[in-house]
C-alpha cells in the first residue's frame, strides 16, 4: 500500500482490498460450518464496516458496552448482542429500555444480580429480554462454570428474561501461540457441557456463542452455533502469531513519519503510545513492526514518539513508515477516523464512531 506524501501523521490507513478478502474469508467459513457469525464491532467501531459485515450476512453485531448498542442501532445496525455482564443499574434502566424497544437486543449475564437489574430496566416495556449465560472456558475473566450455568438460567427465567443460550469468550487462546487449538477445544467443550444442561432446562436448542479471531480461524465447528470474531477484519501483529494470517493480510497499519535519527541505528517516529497503544503481550518484543524495516524493534513509547532500534539502513527525519501494531483494537480506540488509501491517494475517511453528536442523555463515550 503507497502512503499519500502529503498524509497528516500518526494515522490509520485501511486497506479496502484487504479489508474485504478478510471479511469474505470469515464469511465463508461461517457458512461453511453453518455457524451464524456476529462480529464483534469494538475492533473497528465503525458504521461502514459494519455495514460491509452485514452485507457478508452478519446475523448481527456484537458490542461490548451500552454506549456502543447505542451506537450502532442509531445508525440502524439494530441486531445487537452486548457480550458482557451488564449492569443495568446506576441510572442505566432508562437507556436499557429504549434501546430494547428499538433494537433487537441480547445481553451477556453471569449473576443473578446483574439478570435482576436487567429485567427490572425492560419490565414497563412488555417484552421479555433475550439473555445469554456467560460460561468460563477456560480465561477466567467473567462467566459462570459449565455445570453452574443452569441453574443461573433457571434463576434469570424465574425473573422474567428469556434465556436463549449460552455464550464465552476462549480468551486464554491469547496466552500462548501454541495455545490456540486447545483453546478451541476448551471453547467447543464448555458450549457442548451446556449446551446440554440448557436444552433440558428450555425445552428448545440453545444458542451456543463462541469468541476470538484465534480460535475462529483455528476451525469454527460444532457446537457453536454462533461465533464472534473481531480483530480478524483487520488483523495485526498478534494475529499475525496467533491466527496464521501473514503481512499481507493485515489490512490496517499506523501510518508515521520520522521525527528524529538521533544517533546511527535509531529513529524515532510520531507514533506514540497515543496511536500505537502501549498493549503488547508477553510473548511478543517491541511495539509494532516497522514495514520498511522489518529487522528493527519499536522499543520504546512515549506518548508522542516512537523509538526505534536496530536499523539496518538509515530512515531520514521526514519519511513516512507503516507500522502493522500489536493490537489494533485499542489503537483504534484512540483514533477519530480510518484514512481509506488506494493507490498512493486518500479514496475515503471512515468515522470511528466513539461520540455522539446529538446532546441527549446518554454518555458522550462510547466506552461507558
Ligand atoms: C466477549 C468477546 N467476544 C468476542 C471477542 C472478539 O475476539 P477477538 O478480539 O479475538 O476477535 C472479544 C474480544 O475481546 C470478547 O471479549
Amino acid at each position: 500500500m503507497r502512503l499519500p506524501d502529503d498524509l497528516d501523521t500518526p494515522a490509520l490507513v485501511v486497506d479496502a482490498g484487504r479489508m474485504e478478502k478478510n471479511l469474505a474469508r470469515m464469511a465463508d467459513a461461517a457458512a461453511a460450518g453453518a455457524i451464524a457469525l456476529r462480529p464483534h464491532a469494538k475492533t473497528h467501531k465503525c458504521v461502514q464496516i459494519a455495514r460491509r459485515q452485514l452485507a457478508y450476512h452478519a446475523a448481527g453485531l456484537t458490542v461490548a458496552t451500552l454506549a456502543e448498542a447505542e451506537l450502532f442501532a442509531g445508525a440502524g445496525c439494530g441486531r445487537l448482542f452486548i457480550a458482557y455482564p451488564l449492569w443495568a443499574g446506576g441510572g442505566r434502566r432508562p437507556r436499557l429500555a429504549a434501546l430494547h424497544e428499538r433494537a433487537e437486543l441480547r445481553a451477556g449475564v453471569d449473576s443473578l444480580a446483574a439478570a435482576g437489574e436487567l429485567a427490572a430496566a425492560v419490565s414497563g416495556t412488555g417484552r421479555p429480554l433475550q439473555v445469554l449465560i456467560e460460561i468460563d472456558s477456560g480465561q477466567h475473566r467473567t462467566g459462570v462454570a459449565p455445570r453452574d450455568a443452569a441453574a443461573l438460567a433457571a434463576g434469570c427465567l424465574r425473573l422474567g428474561l428469556d434465556v436463549i443460550g449460552a455464550f464465552t469468550h476462549p480468551g486464554h487462546a491469547y496466552l500462548n501461540p501454541d495455545g490456540v487449538a486447545a483453546a478451541a477445544a476448551d471453547e467447543r467443550s464448555a458450549l457442548a457441557t451446556v449446551g446440554e444442561a440448557l436444552e433440558g432446562l428450555l425445552g428448545r436448542a440453545p444458542v451456543l456463542s463462541g469468541g476470538s479471531t484465534p480460535t475462529a480461524y483455528d476451525g469454527m465447528a460444532r457446537p457453536l452455533t454462533e461465533a464472534r470474531p473481531g480483530t480478524y477484519v483487520f488483523g495485526d501483529r498478534q494475529q499475525m502469531h496467533l491466527s496464521g494470517i501473514t503481512e499481507g493480510d493485515v489490512a490496517l497499519v499506523v501510518a508515521a513519519r520520522v521525527v528524529s535519527v538521533p544517533r546511527p541505528g535509531e529513529a524515532v517516529l510520531d507514533s506514540g503510545s497515543k496511536a500505537l497503544s502501549s498493549d503488547r503481550p508477553p510473548w511478543l518484543t517491541g511495539h509494532g513492526r516497522v514495514l520498511e524495516a522489518p529487522e528493527a524493534t519499536v522499543d520504546v513509547l512515549s506518548e508522542e514518539h516512537a523509538v526505534v532500534h536496530g536499523l539496518r539502513s538509515r530512515l531520514a527525519v521526514g519519511e513516512l513508515v507503516r507500522v502493522i501494531p500489536n493490537h489494533v483494537c485499542t489503537v483504534v480506540n484512540l483514533a477519530h477516523e480510518l484514512v481509506v488509501v488506494g493507490d498512493g491517494t486518500v479514496a475515503d475517511r471512515w468515522p470511528v464512531v466513539t461520540r455522539r453528536s446529538s446532546s441527549s442523555s446518554a454518555p458522550q463515550s462510547i466506552s461507558s
